[in-house]
């Protein structure tokens, strides 16, 4: 059993070092050069827990990367797990994913097995059918069903516990027709994941399941963020206490109650506005889910306000942003709203000096010399007049007084309430809790 893997980003190498770490024949395949040379060299192109080191056991064992598509030729299973981003009116940009295919479909020609092309890549109800699938037979002069199989299979894996979503995924989705690489595929995944729930649908329900789950999750944090909210005007009155109680409930369940700055990430925002978008041109006023979106920007504007209130005019205001990663054990600032909070605070023209474990190299990226980077967390503090937790990094917890002893004006603002047990000689505000 030979399987290729398009697209070298969190799934695809994930899922190339799981399998590979497993046995499997595998080789990784990706566009991108430079990406290719650091993975071959076991370095993993971003941080990821646990990565390299599964990723460098597959390399020991049957591991190839590679840009040279044609190595797909000889698959018997072909993984697509290319990114599907966003364009600018929120619609999803399919032009990476048609690449994609379409250099598949053309290598298929001389594939003399009959391959199973999973689609993991995030994609609007009607692509597979609309737009994979003409592709593929257009370039390989092949038909679908009959000299290769089409499965649409959906990826639910959490950035900073990728590689333990890739080994025990709650789910196992397959979209397609009910042919003999349906059954093929089943066999394959009842195999790697003997005890984990196998859905077998059409492909347009499957493309629609993982907007599903990824709405359902942004509705679960506006919730709890809106009654943050509520929280704050209620002297006394604790969102989390609120969370852990509810969660009890199992018609409600625990996870993603964690009240905060808002969702960020390269996924929440931009599927929720995919399917918001997706939505409108089927003719369907989406009210519940804007509002989602409606309550995460506006989680911003409150933090900004909260700020504010504490130090007036922000200009020359010295302000510290602990946490710039989208959340903690990970590098990706991608739509992270601490970013966005920078962003906002530069044009109010304070100054701005940031900390993250991981994410400071893409932060100055972004920021260059408009902002400052410390290097530790006394640094960031030090002379500033108000910090900002933003990203829940465990280190943050070990915050105490002697820290924040040089801050000229000792505010501090916890958007995840990780100081809220301490006794803090500072100005201490956090969201969700009402004073
Ligand atoms: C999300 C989904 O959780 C995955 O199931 C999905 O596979 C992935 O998108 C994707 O579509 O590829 P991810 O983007 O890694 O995963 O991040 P999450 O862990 O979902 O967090 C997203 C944002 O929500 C973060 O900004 C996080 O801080 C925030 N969040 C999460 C909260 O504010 N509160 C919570 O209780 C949970």
């Amino acid at each position: 059993m030979k399987v290729g893997i398009v697209g070298l980003g969190f799934v695809g190498l994930s899922l190339s070092s799981v399998l590979a770490s497993k046995g499997y024949d595998v080789v990784g395949i990706d566009v991108d050069k430079e990406k290719c040379k650091k993975i071959i060299n076991g370095i993993s192109p971003f941080f990821e827990p646990e990565l390299e080191k599964i990723l460098k056991n597959g390399l020991k064992k049957k591991l190839k990367i590679s840009n040279n598509f044609s190595l797909i030729n000889n698959c018997d299973f072909i993984f697509v797990t290319v990114g599907t981003p966003q364009n600018t009116n929120g619609s999803i940009d399919l032009s990476i994913i048609k690449k994609a295919i379409s250099t598949i479909g053309k290598n298929l020609q001389k594939n003399k097995k009959k391959p199973i092309i999973f689609v993991k890549s995030t994609i609007v109800p009607g692509t597979m059918k609309k737009v994979v699938l003409p592709i593929l037979e257009n370039k390989s002069n092949k038909k679908a069903g009959k000299d290769f199989g089409l499965i649409s299979n959906p990826e639910f894996l959490q950035e900073s516990t990728a590689i333990r979503d890739t080994k025990f995924p709650h789910v196992v989705i397959l979209g397609g027709y009910q042919t003999k690489f349906m059954k093929k595929a089943k066999k394959f995944f009842m195999k790697l994941h003997p005890d984990v729930p196998i859905i077998i649908t059409n492909h347009q329900t499957a493309e629609i399941i993982k907007y599903a789950n990824n709405s359902f999750l942004a509705t679960k944090i506006s919730f709890i963020n809106q009654l943050s909210n509520i929280c704050q005007k209620i002297p006394g009155a604790n969102v989390d206490d609120i969370a852990k109680t509810i969660g009890l409930d199992p018609r409600i369940g625990k996870l993603f109650l964690n009240a905060g700055p808002g969702y960020g990430g390269s996924c929440l925002p931009k599927d929720m506005k995919a399917l918001i978008n997706f939505a409108n041109i089927s003719g369907i006023n989406p009210t519940l889910l804007k509002a989602v979106e409606e309550v995460n920007t506006k989680q911003l504007e409150q933090i900004i306000s909260m700020i504010k209130q504490r130090l007036g005019n922000l200009s020359s205001k010295r302000i510290t942003i602990l946490g710039t990663a989208f959340k903690p054990d990970t590098d990706d600032i991608r739509d992270s709203i601490a970013i966005e909070l920078i962003k906002k605070l530069l044009k109010r023209k304070a100054t701005i000096t940031i900390h993250d474990p991981k994410a400071m190299k893409n932060t100055e990226k972004i920021f260059r010399n408009r902002i400052n980077y410390a290097k530790t967390v006394g640094d960031a503090l030090s002379k500033s007049q108000c910090a900002i937790i933003m990203t829940q990094w465990k280190q943050y917890e070990k915050l105490s007084n002697n820290k924040f002893k040089y801050m000229t004006k000792k505010i501090v603002i916890d958007c995840r309430r990780m100081l809220i047990e301490k006794q803090l000689d500072v100005d201490y505000f956090a969201i969700g809790i009402g004073k």
